[in-house]
């Protein structure tokens, strides 16, 4: 039995490919009990924290109050900092106040270092301080002993910090001996209980991760009265709604490349964004815990009798029973630097995040059709029969995608000479098709001395080192191979200058990028991730910054897609793993799902999970990466994936071929349906992700985010919105005749998106499914934009007329948005060539308006079709003016479905126009 074996953590199967043999392998990850700070942290009991502050040290520097906190045993001192930053955040600070070396504080994840307001000293008592945001938004109130901070809004209670007593900071220590250090020594791990707590060495199956800097753990509380819902903290393969973890696994934030992950499993997976967002009807905030070391999070659910800490403040005493949630941040090392969003609504959170990490980069149109990918394309005559296939089924797709085996022996950048023997030809003529290639490119790269790219990197240092000073060897796709250190800022700059048309061989402007197992995954190594105790520039451990290495690497690549066009065109490059951030480089997907309806299923909560923190442009494996999905799990994988942002079917590869046409007539026709779907409802698409990259606004939204107000939603995650008037309700089981649908909203309209029969919300209704389609319901008050033609690929559509589809609240209204731009370039940021319109209907008027001044792009886009859903009774004349003057115009009207009809319309997208209902 091999010390892997031996031990008891959660097994999955892995498969890894070295040297083109399929090894099937078990792979095993830790359970919380096996991580050394997590026992170290929960050898602290609750209620008496140790930390006593010194209140005489309060001061306000710029604004910023500051004071240092004792251990009333060790008497070793931290430095508190209480930071108001702009927009109704609360960055609050511990670090050592002399710490033997300087801790890691993570660079590169806030876009800016945030604008601070200022704090004023409200007042200071034995044993207490308030502080008051100079804006009166909230005050901050000091407790000394123990040390607590509760933040009050409009004096009442929102966030207790350390009020459990989980304040715990390690101080970085000289080690206890040298000579320790130099090599593991096993035997004393396995038989002295010196240090069963992994401070200097840790041991896990064979592999023992040495501790040159000794312990550094650090955690803190949170209470967060009156609420009662969490979310957020992906990526889990778990409910949207998190948890409680007393009975069970806290959730673990630790990137880790899990093939067939198990589902409803708090385990870490490959990416990891610290954000929870806590809501109820009456208010939402957020907690933004930044720290790339790993993480684990427990979530305690709890009612309160007591007021929150002992304030004398008298209108607090005053509180009655509230639920509270208790939030628990342990992180391996770092600093405690941690932001309160303080909302109060769901897009007040989602802004105040987008502040600190950005908002989703703007995608290229084409990003956003259906993407054809497979663990492999043959060779070139595979790709062009799968090209010619869609064209012959009439099935519209953008890209095509190559995995692994395209390159030459692995080695990213290169191309197999057989089977790819003349890629500029391939590209041209995908580029005559008006689609596109991407190809991936992972971050290990082969030690081979003849590889130009490694001989280059090694020689420039660009590798991440081991613990001795010599670059890091591991096992990947290639056998053995060196990582970039993707977190040097030269190396990322080496990297994405790889990208240019000239360096990268065969590639042209039409290529573009996949990043993947940067985790970064590392066969036969614990975790099967980089050793903690590797070194990054700077001398930083691997543990420091663990969960951000995928995150530099999808940085780097898409500077260098921009680069490679000289700053004039958008990237696409999607990535595995994930920090918060992310968003500003593109797009995630779930990783290694596996073909059973578990997996369909759990890919909503996922994608929800990950749009509230920040991340819009995601998606999973559609038709489930391992295994053989039956037809009717890959159609309602396709119905379910053309309504979720990255639409890319995908498959390992020793499944069967999967294309959409393997299927039969029937299934091929109800695929070709969904991805058509998907094709009209492109322009809407297109609009939520201009809005998501300006406004924050998540592409895929929970209804709690939607309809805040709504009980009944808060833990709904089997249904979702599309930005704020597509309501969708994936089929996620198989047989299903019928779905129990809730339709929020007290008097909200809720029309059938195919059908257009109205249902009034609030309410729960069995809707009849069929195998035609998933069941999309379009918000009254909402005008969506479409196109009335689909083309082979998104390029084809520049010429497809445009459709309104108008659903009319309850009072009659209805408004929307349109946004047109070239679909690729930068100009629309630079020089404002884009359209913007805004549409209203109201006293059965529909106007056309530009939604901003600065807009300024001319095409002749048309607008052909209107649909106006629940106009009460038949116009008698339609009129419409615009600026070639007025027309009365044909119309249908059906009494019954309430709908009017108004086609060969030939209005100009771009001018103001009028159409009025008579
Ligand atoms: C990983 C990826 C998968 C890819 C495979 C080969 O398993 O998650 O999508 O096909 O590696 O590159």
């Amino acid at each position: 039995m091999s010390a892997q074996e031996s031990t008891p953590a959660q097994t999955v199967e892995s498969t890894d490919l070295v040297e083109g043999i399929l090894v099937e392998e078990i792979s095993k990850f830790k359970e919380n009990s096996q991580i050394g700070f997590y026992r170290r942290q929960k050898l602290l009991h609750p209620g008496k924290s140790p930390y006593v502050a010194q209140l005489d040290s309060l001061r306000i520097e710029k604004g910023i109050a500051k004071f240092n906190i004792i251990h009333q045993e060790t008497k070793v001192l931290l430095q508190v900092q209480v930071i108001a930053t702009k927009g109704n955040i609360l960055r609050f600070k511990i670090n050592e106040v002399s710490p033997l070396r300087s801790r890691y504080e993570v660079p590169d994840v806030l876009v800016e270092e945030p604008a601070t307001e200022r704090f004023l000293l409200l007042e200071k008592h034995a044993g207490t301080a308030v502080l008051e945001h100079s804006h009166g938004s909230c005050k901050v109130h000091i407790s000394s002993q123990p040390f607590s901070v509760l933040v009050t809004q409009e004096d009442k209670a929102l966030i207790g910090i350390n009020s459990e007593g989980f304040l715990y900071f390690e101080c970085l220590q000289p080690p206890p001996e040298k000579s320790k250090l130099d090599e593991p020594d096993t035997d004393r791990l396995q038989n002295d209980s010196e240090d069963v707590f992994g401070l200097w060495e840790e041991k896990f199956g064979d592999f023992v991760d040495i501790k040159a800097n000794g312990p550094s753990s650090l955690g803190l509380d949170f209470s967060l009265y009156g609420f009662e819902n969490v979310y957020g903290l992906p990526e889990h393969a778990d409910t949207h709604r998190l948890k409680d973890t007393r009975e069970n696994e806290a959730y673990r934030l630790y990137n880790l490349d899990v093939f067939g992950y198990p589902v409803y499993s708090k385990m870490g997976i490959y990416g990891s964004v610290p954000l929870l967002l806590a809501h109820k009807p009456s208010h939402t905030c957020g907690i933004f815990w930044l720290n790339a070391s790993e993480t684990l999070v427990e979530v305690n659910c709890k009612a309160t009798l007591q007021s929150p800490l002992n304030l004398t403040t008298p209108d607090i005493k005053k509180q009655k029973a509230i639920p509270k949630m208790d939030i628990r941040w342990m992180s391996e090392s770092g600093i405690v630097d941690v932001f309160m969003l303080l909302g109060p609504s769901p897009q007040d959170v989602f802004s105040q995040y987008a502040q600190l990490t950005g908002t989703q980069s703007f995608p290229p149109l084409f990003s956003l059709g259906y993407h054809q990918c497979r663990w492999n394309y043959e060779d070139e005559a595979d790709v062009e029969a799968v090209d010619s296939g869609f064209d012959e089924h009439d099935i519209p797709y953008d890209v095509i995608w190559l995995d692994i085996e395209h390159t030459d022996g692995k080695k990213y950048f290169t191309w197999d000479p057989v089977r790819f023997s003349d890629p500029v030809r391939m590209q041209e003529k995908l580029r005559e098709k008006r689609r596109k290639l991407v190809v991936i490119s992972d971050p290990h790269i082969k030690v081979d001395p003849t590889y130009s790219l490694y001989a280059e990197a090694k020689d420039k240092g660009y590798f991440v080192k081991d613990r001795k000073g010599q670059d890091f060897e591991g096992t990947c796709w290639p056998g053995v191979s060196s990582y970039v250190d993707f977190t040097n800022p030269v190396a990322r700059e080496w990297y994405a200058s790889q990208y240019s048309l000239d360096k990268y061989k065969d590639s042209t402007d039409i290529l573009f990028v996949w990043n993947d197992m940067n985790e970064p995954s590392v066969f036969h190594a614990p975790e099967m991730t980089m050793p903690k105790d590797a070194v990054h520039h700077q001398g930083w451990e691997h543990r420091d910054l663990h969960n951000m290495y995928g995150f530099y690497q999808q940085m780097a690549t898409s500077k260098g897609l921009i680069q490679r066009s000289g700053g004039k065109e958008r990237a696409f490059v999607l990535t595995r793993s994930a920090f918060a951030g992310s968003q500003r480089y593109g797009a995630i997907w779930t990783g290694d799902n596996k073909a059973e309806w578990d997996y369909l299923k759990i890919s909503v909560p996922m994608l929800l999970s990950l749009s509230v923190a920040g991340i819009s442009f995601c998606g999973a494996d559609v038709g489930g990466f391992i295994g053989d999905p039956e037809p009717e799990l890959l159609i309602r994988w396709y119905q379910a994936g053309s309504f979720q942002p990255f639409f890319r079917g995908h498959a390992k590869i020793d499944t069967k071929r999967r294309e959409p046409w393997l299927f039969g007539e029937d299934n091929t026709r109800l695929i070709r349906k969904a991805i058509q779907e998907r094709y009209t409802l492109l322009p809407y698409w297109y609009l939520l992700f201009y809005k998501a990259s300006r406004s924050a606004e998540p592409v895929m939204r929970p209804l709690w985010a939607e309809f805040s107000e709504c009980q009944d939603a808060l833990a709904v995650e089997n249904q979702y919105m599309l930005g704020n008037a597509l309501l969708v309700a994936p089929v996620l089981e198989p047989g299903v005749t019928s779905l129990d649908i809730l339709f929020p909203g007290t008097g909200e309209y809720w029309y059938n998106f195919r059908k257009y029969a109205r249902i009034r919300g609030p309410s729960r209704q069995e809707v009849t499914v069929t195998m035609e389609e998933i069941p999309v319901f379009q918000r009254g008050g909402s005008i969506i934009p479409m196109q009335t033609t689909v083309g082979k690929s998104s390029a084809w559509m520049e010429d497809s007329p445009y459709e309104l589809h108008v659903a009319l609240d309850s009072k009659d209204l209805a408004v929307g948005e349109l946004y047109v731009d070239d679909g690729h370039s930068m100009k629309y940021l630079h020089e404002y060539k884009y359209i913007h319109r805004r549409f209203t209907f109201s006293g059965n008027v529909l106007s056309s308006r530009s939604a901003d001044k600065e807009g300024q792009f001319s095409v002749d886009h048309i607008l052909e079709k209107v649909l106006i859903l629940g106009l009460k009774k038949s116009p008698s004349e339609v009129t419409v003016y615009c600026s070639g003057g007025q027309k009365t115009t044909e119309f249908i009207y059906n009494s019954q479905l309430c709908l009017l009809n108004l086609e060969k319309l030939a209005l100009q997208v771009n001018s103001d126009w009028e159409i009025h209902i008579k």
